[in-house]
This record gives structure tokens, C-alpha cells and sequence, in this order.
């Protein structure tokens, strides 16, 4: 990899579908899925492993995992809030989990149903586990910029948590702008306060586009260093628990914004534009994104 390289870690099928109005079927996740490993992703979130009465929509996590054909090299990651989702990811066959906290408390119990402090406590046990079985360990923080419930977060409360999770184990943290409330000048205000206490090769840039401010946030989260963007095929996504959480950061977007700008992502537009197709001709239907 030279230093021109950025990786663009595709959630979609997690981010992404978590949020269509309608059931999406595993047949077709299961094909989004296998068509995105051909554009040379390395990462791909493909599922989450939590309660179907939270998100029914992740309801197939383990016959989306047992449907998709591994293509080497990819990482196929997956949302971890407890160790009933950790055990079933562990069974699923998952390369990577992901435990996902907020920087603000009202979101914290409204995503998870406990504070920041509990859900620490909840994710040492998972995060312990996960590493004792070779398993990667990612974490996302939520509302790095702003609460739904609260409004403008502080970059120290996101530093606390950041920090929190590193020391739990995660090799990288991504910092969620959950409702896409994000600027350029908030962005860097953000990472004034982050980088530096906090390696920017620890962190990863996790985008929503609410207000199409995405992609010159992640212009700026560059400047600092960031290296590893969140992004989804079509632009689809969103929180169930995040009102007015619009789709994230489109992908072929994103890729086209590095490529034109002189950075390496290893990544096939052709293939991309396949898979967005496939989305949009038999899955986003209700997408509030495309
Ligand atoms: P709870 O109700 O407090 O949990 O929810 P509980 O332990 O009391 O369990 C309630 C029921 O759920 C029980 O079933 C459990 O067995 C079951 P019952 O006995 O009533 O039949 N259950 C599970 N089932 C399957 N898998 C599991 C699991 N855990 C419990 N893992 C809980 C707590 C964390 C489970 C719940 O709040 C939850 O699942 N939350 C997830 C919400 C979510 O997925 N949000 C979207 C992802 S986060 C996001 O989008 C933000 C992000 O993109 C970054 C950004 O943009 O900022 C990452
Ligand atoms: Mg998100």
C-alpha cells in the first residue's frame, strides 16, 4: 500500500439495509453481498447481529453469513452489541465484530437501552472474547458531531469514549456523524480535539449525508490523516434509532471524489456501478437515499 492508499470500508448491507422500510430478502442481500466482494473491496460489513425486535431487518444474519461466497481477502465484519450477538457472529463464521457506542447518552439508550458507562461494561466481555478467538475488533462511535436528542456533541466526550473502546481492544475506532449535521469547520474542530491524543490511523471516518455535507467532511478528516472511510452502495442507510439519519456517504461517490483527487482505492468503478444497479433494480425500493 503506498501513503496515497485509502480504504473504503463499504457498510451498506448493514448500515444500508438495516433502514429500508420493507423486509429485503436474504436472496438478494446474499447477491449484494457476493457482488460488492468482486469490486476489490477489503472490508465488508454485511450484517449485524442484534435483536430482531430492535432491527428486523438483520433478523437473516446467520443465513446471510452462511449464503455469501467468501471471496479471499475479504474481511466480512458484522455488529456485535452483546455477547448473544458475539456467540452467533462467532458461530456465523464473521472475520470481524464491531461494538458500536455513542458519544451521547441520550442516543446511547435509545440505540442500545443503557448509558455509555453500561455499555462498556457490556462490550469488555465481548471485546475479550472476540479477541480470544482471532477475531478483529472494530468500534463505532455514534453522534461524534451531534445527538438527535441532544444536540451539539463535544469532542472530549467523543474522545473519552474513542479512547474507551481502544482500550478495550478495538484496532480501529469509526467516528460516526450518525444525522449528518457535520461541516468542514465542525469536522475539524472535531479532530482538533481528537488527533493527536488518538493516532489518526486508530480512527475511520463514518459519514451520513443528510445535508450532502459527507463528502468535504471526509476532504477535511484527510488533512488529519484519516485513512479508512464508511461508505454505502447507492448512498443507502441510516439509524432506526436516529431520526432524520438520511443514507451515508455513497461509495461511487466517495471512490470517484479519491480517485479524481489523486488517491488509490484499489477499486473497480465498473464493477461498483454493477453492484449499484443490482441495488437499485431489485432492493431500494423504499431507500430514502436513491
Ligand atoms: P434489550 O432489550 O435491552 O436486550 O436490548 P435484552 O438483553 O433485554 O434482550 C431483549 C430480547 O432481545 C431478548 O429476547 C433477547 O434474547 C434478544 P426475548 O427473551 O425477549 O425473546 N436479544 C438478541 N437477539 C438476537 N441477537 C442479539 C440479542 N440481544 C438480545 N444480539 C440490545 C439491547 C443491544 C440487544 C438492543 O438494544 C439492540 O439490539 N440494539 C441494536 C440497535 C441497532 O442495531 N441499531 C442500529 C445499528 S447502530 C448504527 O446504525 C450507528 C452506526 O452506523 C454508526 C453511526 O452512524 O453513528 C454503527
Ligand atoms: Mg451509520
Amino acid at each position: 500500500m503506498t501513503d496515497k492508499h485509502v480504504i473504503v470500508y463499504e457498510v451498506g448491507p448493514r448500515d444500508g439495509l438495516q433502514n429500508e422500510a420493507g423486509i429485503v430478502s436474504t436472496k438478494h442481500k446474499i447477491a449484494l453481498i457476493d457482488l460488492l466482494s468482486e469490486t476489490g473491496l477489503r472490508y465488508i460489513e454485511a450484517t449485524s447481529f442484534v435483536s430482531p425486535k430492535w432491527v428486523p431487518q438483520m433478523a437473516d444474519a446467520t443465513d446471510v453469513m452462511a449464503g455469501i461466497a467468501r471471496k479471499k481477502g475479504v474481511t466480512y465484519a458484522a455488529l456485535t452489541p452483546n455477547m448473544k450477538g458475539l456467540e452467533a457472529a462467532l458461530s456465523a463464521g464473521v472475520d470481524e465484530v464491531a461494538i458500536f457506542g455513542s458519544a451521547s447518552e441520550s442516543f446511547s439508550q435509545k440505540n442500545i437501552n443503557c448509558s455509555i458507562t453500561e455499555s462498556l461494561e457490556r462490550f469488555a466481555p465481548v471485546a475479550k472474547t472476540a479477541l480470544a478467538a482471532g477475531v478483529s475488533l472494530r468500534g463505532y462511535v455514534s453522534c461524534v458531531i451531534a445527538c438527535p436528542y441532544e444536540g451539539t456533541v463535544v469532542p472530549e466526550q467523543v474522545r473519552n469514549i474513542t479512547q474507551a473502546l481502544l482500550d478495550l481492544g478495538c484496532g480501529q475506532v469509526s467516528l460516526g456523524d450518525t444525522i449528518g449535521k457535520g461541516t468542514p469547520e465542525s469536522m475539524a474542530h472535531l479532530l482538533d480535539g481528537i488527533v493527536g491524543t488518538i493516532q489518526a490511523d486508530q480512527l475511520a471516518g463514518h459519514f451520513h449525508d443528510t445535508d450532502g455535507t459527507a463528502l468535504a467532511n471526509v476532504k477535511t478528516a484527510l488533512d488529519y490523516g484519516l485513512r479508512c472511510y464508511d461508505s454505502t452502495i447507492g448512498g443507502l442507510g441510516g439509524c432506526p434509532y436516529a431520526p432524520g439519519a438520511k443514507g451515508n456517504l455513497s461509495t461511487i461517490s466517495l471512490v470517484e471524489m479519491l480517485h479524481d483527487t489523486g488517491w488509490e482505492t484499489g477499486l473497480d468503478m465498473t464493477k461498483l456501478h454493477a453492484a449499484e444497479t443490482y441495488l437499485q433494480k431489485n432492493i431500494a425500493g423504499d431507500s430514502n437515499a436513491l
